[in-house]
């Protein structure tokens, strides 16, 4: 299970003092939108350490007072970054590929036969995500060869470390944990000589990586599936709004929102539909 910094995580052995907790709760809330649940201090500073030692600061009380001054550049984004935590998963969210797989693709195929369908993972850490939603896609145009014109997936993320762990395709996959089949291994994976496996050139080829920060801007172009899981969950209540405002306008008309984040259907009414589907709930363009 991930972590959770809206959550209960005192798993780390080393300890935030209460004035720089209180004071990095602050300066995520106003100067990045970021929510950080009040017993998650240790586990910010476990996933700050890194930066606090590239930056050779000592505690988040030093980090908080360099990211005041000018001449720190890119501190900002590395605690950000380290806060959001570029982690993945294979088919990460079941819910979430269930829907696509049974409900979403054979909506969209029936609705714009032979037509391109085209998807973007928004905040798609070091690429498990949109390269899960690649292979779904793909097992779904060999089930009904024909239906889909073509498959375009768009991934974007704000961390430049993750994208190229993302774009180089190459990951360690435990297959005790069951993450992917055996089958799936085979048919879209190539084992590396030095141990780990690579994403294979026909499904790279169907998934493009763009640096992006949500809260700045939006993709061009229009969408007819947004998959943001796991991202939102970190922003204040306003942020989201702004980044599911970019959302409904990169989709098509119909097009859907992917994302398990709690308590999304009560503040979107106005721009998306709950729609019901026998994995889960998504929303649907309005
Ligand atoms: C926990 S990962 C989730 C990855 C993937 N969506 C999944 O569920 O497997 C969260 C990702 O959100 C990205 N992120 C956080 N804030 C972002 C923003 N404002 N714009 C773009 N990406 C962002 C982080 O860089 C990180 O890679």
């Amino acid at each position: 299970m991930r972590s959770d910094l809206r959550g209960n995580n005192n798993d780390s052995m080393e300890s935030i003092t209460t004035s720089d907790f209180n004071a990095l709760q602050a300066y995520l809330r106003d100067a990045c939108g970021i929510l950080l649940g009040n017993t998650a201090g240790d586990l910010a500073l476990r996933r700050l350490r890194p930066v606090l030692d590239g930056y050779h600061l000592v505690s988040v009380g030093d980090l908080l007072e360099s990211l005041g001054r000018p001449g720190r550049p890119g501190l900002k984004e590395a605690v950000v970054d380290a806060i959001t935590l570029s982690e993945s998963q294979w088919f990460g969210e079941e819910a979430a590929f269930t829907v696509l797989q049974d409900s979403i693709l054979p909506e969209i195929a029936e609705r714009k036969p032979g037509k391109r369908v085209s998807i973007w993972s928004a905040a798609c850490a070091t690429g498990q995500e949109p390269y899960s939603v690649a292979i779904i896609a793909d097992e779904f145009r060999d089930r009904h060869p024909d239906v889909l014109g073509g498959i375009r997936i768009v991934a974007t993320d704000t961390s430049r470390s993750a994208l190229e762990v993302a774009r180089r395709g190459h990951y360690e996959i435990n297959p005790r944990t069951k993450e992917v089949s055996l089958g799936r291994r085979e048919r879209y994976f190539v084992p590396l000589a030095n141990g780990g496996w690579r994403v294979s050139p026909d499904i790279r080829a169907l998934v493009e990586f763009r640096e992006l920060n949500l809260l700045r801007r939006t993709l061009p172009g229009k969408f007819d599936v947004v998959i943001c899981q796991d991202a939102l969950v970190y922003y204040s209540a306003h942020k989201r709004k702004a980044i599911l405002t970019r959302f409904h306008a990169a989709l098509n008309p119909g097009g859907y929102l992917i994302s398990g984040t709690p308590g999304l259907a009560g503040e979107i009414p106005d721009l998306f539909e709950p729609v019901e589907c026998p994995g889960g709930t998504v929303y649907r363009k309005r």
